[in-house]
């Protein structure tokens, strides 16, 4: 590790191929964050293994749903929700099906994903984001192109992609909005997943895939339509849905770990207590979402954005930030105002009518509410 002069931290540093991790991240990889947990349980894990996994499935569900080990470790929950889906998630990967996580946005695809890689295979990094210019490179293999021009082909020029090496390895891969890829593209991984061989014709070769290898892939709901999945790829995978949070208070929890969780890792002061604020905003998303009061009485119309979780985890953060610099550290109601306002107006016209309107007619009247009303009329011009 290098030392970095100016301060203490300590700077990443890169060896041949191998980037030396370093401690002062922004975002560490969830393998290293929770490298702690991830240790315990397995040291503590005395159940059978699938062929390369580092944990026990028993052991990849508590590291995703959290517990208590025997020796009173605490693994926090990475992934609030029904245990059958996580169950289903991690018995996925044990078998020779794909996993495919679907959902509307925010319901933590990627989060689980990554979570997956991590206490499945030790590493969540061997990941394809999946765009409308993914080509098929990036599924399969590139070429480095100067030893390419010089040597020709060669098992030295060949640049294997995340999938590729997870299949030499026995790892887990990750493909990011599966969807979003072109459906030509998708259909190479067709043959890669029955066949569990990558051909390399230039080399007259091919990579078979070691046992302990599986994919996972994401897929936004919204997203369905732009490129539908065919369905030839969809029977290679077992698809499990992501829901929104249940309940109003499921997502309180939810919002409310992930906050302390980043406030941690941006060395936020911690807010005395941000509970009413974080209900408010989780309130204010979900009954917009669901176009009607917590109540049942007053039906409401939708702004366009998703309201998601993920969104309102931003908001409280961004809130917190604002209470920590210029406030007196405790949350209040004229810090996540116009968070709210930016996640819900996101079409200026038909959004801001919207919102006026639940401004008026439900904020305005609720018991509680009235710092939050003034400080959303403050923001709302
Ligand atoms: N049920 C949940 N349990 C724990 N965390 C959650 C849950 N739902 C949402 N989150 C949090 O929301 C954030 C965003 O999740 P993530 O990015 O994985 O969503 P996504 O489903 O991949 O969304 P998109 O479709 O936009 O890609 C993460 O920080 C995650 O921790
Ligand atoms: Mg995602």
């Amino acid at each position: 590790m290098a030392h970095d002069p100016e301060g203490d931290q300590t700077v990443p540093e890169t060896t041949g191929t191998a980037t030396v991790r370093a401690t002062g991240v922004l975002r560490p990889h969830a393998e290293d964050a929770f490298a702690d947990e991830l240790a315990a349980l397995r040291a503590a894990d005395d159940r059978p293994r699938p062929p390369r996994w580092r944990l026990s499935p028993w052991a990849v569900a508590t590291y995703l749903l959290g517990g208590a080990l025997p020796d009173g470790t605490v693994i926090t929950p990475k992934y609030v929700g029904p245990r059958r889906i996580v169950e289903v998630a991690v018995a996925t990967l044990a078998t020779d099906r794909a996993l495919l996580l679907l959902g509307v946005p925010g319901t933590a695809k990627t989060w689980v994903s990554e979570h997956l890689a991590a206490a499945v295979s030790g590493d969540s990094t061997l990941l394809v984001q999946g765009t409308a210019g993914t080509p098929e490179e990036a599924v399969r293999y590139g070429w480095n192109y100067a030893r390419l021009l010089t040597e020709g082909p060669s098992p030295d020029a060949l640049v294997p992609g995340p999938v590729m090496r997870a299949m030499a390895e026995g790892l887990t891969a990750r493909i990011e909005e599966l969807t979003r890829i072109p459906a030509d593209v998708q259909d190479t991984l067709i043959t890669l997943l029955s066949e569990k061989t990558l051909p390399i014709p230039e080399l007259g070769r091919e990579v078979q895939a070691v046992r302990g290898f599986n994919l996972i892939a994401t897929a936004n709901d919204r997203d369905r339509g732009v490129n539908e999945l065919s369905s030839a790829l969809r029977r290679r995978f077992n698809t499990v849905v992501l829901p929104l949070p249940a309940t109003a208070e499921a997502e309180v929890d939810i919002v409310s770990r992930r906050v302390e969780q980043l406030g941690r890792s941006l060395d936020l002061p911690a807010a005395t207590d941000a509970t009413d604020e974080i209900r408010r905003v989780v309130t204010v998303f979900r009954e917009l979402r669901a176009g009607l009061t917590a109540d049942g009485r007053t039906r409401l119309k939708s702004p366009s954005g998703t309201l998601s979780t993920a969104e309102a985890i931003s908001v409280v953060t961004g809130g917190l930030a604002l209470a920590a610099h210029f406030g007196d550290g405790v949350l209040r109601p004229g810090d996540v105002a116009a968070g709210v306002l930016g996640a819900v107006v996101r079409d200026p016209a038909a959004d801001r009518t919207v919102w006026q309107e639940y401004l008026e007619t439900v904020v305005r009247e609720r018991d509680g509410w009235q710092d939050f009303y003034r400080a959303c009329r403050e923001v709302t011009q």
